[in-house]
């Protein structure tokens, strides 16, 4: 077991890549925080890692809520004493996100805060944990969209992306002698609720499956052996890097 004896906070752990890497977590030996707004599906999360015998808490929050987020690190803290893990994997898109001169500041803004200012939250009262234990691993989910335009009427989704890929580089200079690692994992298309009714439409499905090298669309689990390898020491050496599933999405 590859995390035994480390407990992991993940964000958003009640669907797609964020409960598969939840769930992961747990048999690699971790100690599970479900940080999750939805209770019933943060629930499912919990109910499958008690029932293949890991541990588990979930602890309710809207993660663009400074407040809740300083509250939910606090619990984690409380029911386990330490945090060597934040797996921050929540962000949401927008059916009104567009080009830049069609684009509403409302859903700038909302986008903003549920996918940039949630990790600035994380990691800002994760890390002041961390520095308390003798360090730990960040691992922000990234997006394709914010190395490369291929989806160039998500301007607000992708500009919150790159503000997370810049905060984990950030991070990583401040805080490597404190042995506080950060990394970018970078998914590709991966077939997760997020992203159910874009690829309702059959032509679409077929044309993001062909963007990628491999010629699919990714699983919830494609990034599970990234996550975990990030989180465990195995990744020891590794900081301020990207590391990519997208089924070579962006070597194209
Ligand atoms: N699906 C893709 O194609 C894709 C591609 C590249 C990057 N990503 C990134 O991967 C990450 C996970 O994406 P996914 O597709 O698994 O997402 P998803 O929409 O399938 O699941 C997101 C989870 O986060 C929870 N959540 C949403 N808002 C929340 C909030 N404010 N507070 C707490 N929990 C909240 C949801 O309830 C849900 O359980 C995201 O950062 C996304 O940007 C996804």
């Amino acid at each position: 077991m590859k995390l035994k004896n480390k407990v992991a906070i993940v964000t958003g752990a009640g669907a797609g890549m964020g409960r598969s890497v939840a769930i992961r977590y747990a048999k690699e030996g971790a100690s599970v925080v479900i940080a999750e707004i939805n209770d019933d599906l943060a629930n499912e999360t919990l109910a499958e890692i008690v029932s293949n015998g890991g541990d588990a808490i979930f602890v309710p929050v809207n993660v663009g809520e400074e407040r809740q987020v300083e509250q939910m690190v606090s619990s984690a803290v409380k029911k386990y004493g330490r945090i060597d893990v934040l797996y921050n994997n929540v962000a949401k898109m927008h059916k009104q996100d567009a080009k830049v001169h069609e684009l509403s500041t409302e859903v700038w803004n909302e986008l903003m805060n549920v996918n940039m200012n949630s990790a600035f939250f994380c990691c800002k009262y994760v890390i002041a944990e961390m520095l308390k234990t003798g360090g730990g691993s960040v691992i922000i989910v990234g997006s394709p969209t914010a190395l490369v335009a291929c989806s160039s009427s998500d301007t607000a989704y992708s500009c919150s992306k790159s503000g997370g890929h810049a905060l984990a580089r950030v991070i990583a200079g401040a805080y490597g002698k404190e042995n506080i690692r950060a990394n970018i994992i970078i998914p590709g298309t991966m077939d997760t609720p997020m992203i159910k009714d874009i690829i309702e439409d059959k032509k679409i499905k077929i044309d993001l499956e062909n963007a990628a090298m491999l010629g699919r669309l990714g699983a919830s689990n494609d990034v599970d052996g990234l996550a975990v390898f990030l989180a465990s020491d195995d990744s020891s050496y590794c900081t301020g890097a990207y590391f990519t599933a997208d089924g070579g999405l962006t070597a194209l």
